[in-house]
């Protein structure tokens, strides 16, 4: 086991429904530490930047859409096995997937609209994390 850091975006679905807190706990319940938080509005561009790897697939334009249409929460956890152990507690990308407990589970309401990202590796995470924090808003 090692300390980690990865990023996490509570989306706008779940922003709308004034979630914010339910999602955090639900992270602080699994061991994850909040170190930088922040609540944004993304730009179209910014969205665009972020799902980069994902810009050949045929749900880019509306994942871009969805991102920038309302406030998210951008935040930096950290933790033993941060990145695994938040994707564990999101669940599967496809709510009716997602095992029961997680937070896709009990809040997303679709595919597309599921509530929270999550980076999927170390790599991930500091590219992630470098867009949106630098060193010095994260305070662990
Ligand atoms: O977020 P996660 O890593 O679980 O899934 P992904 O495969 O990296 O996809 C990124 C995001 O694209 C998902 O969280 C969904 O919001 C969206 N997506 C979608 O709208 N339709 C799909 N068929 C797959 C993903
Ligand atoms: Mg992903």
């Amino acid at each position: 086991m090692a300390l980690e850091r990865t990023f996490s975006i509570i989306k706008p679905d779940a922003t709308r429904r004034n979630l914010t807190g339910a999602v955090t706990k639900k992270l602080e319940d699994a061991g994850l530490r909040v170190v930088a938080s922040r609540r944004i509005q993304m730009t179209e561009d910014q969205a665009k930047k972020f799902y980069e790897v994902h810009a050949e697939r045929p749900f880019y334009n509306d994942l871009v859409s969805f991102m920038s249409s309302g406030p998210v929460v951008v935040q930096v956890l950290e933790g033993e096995d941060a990145i695994a152990k938040n994707r564990e507690v999101m669940g599967a990308t496809n709510p009716k997937d997602a095992a029961p407990g997680t937070i896709r589970a009990e809040y997303a309401e679709s595919i597309d609209a599921n509530s929270v990202h999550g980076s999927d590796s170390a790599e991930n995470a500091q590219i992630e994390i470098a867009q949106f924090f630098t060193e010095d808003q994260i305070v662990g």
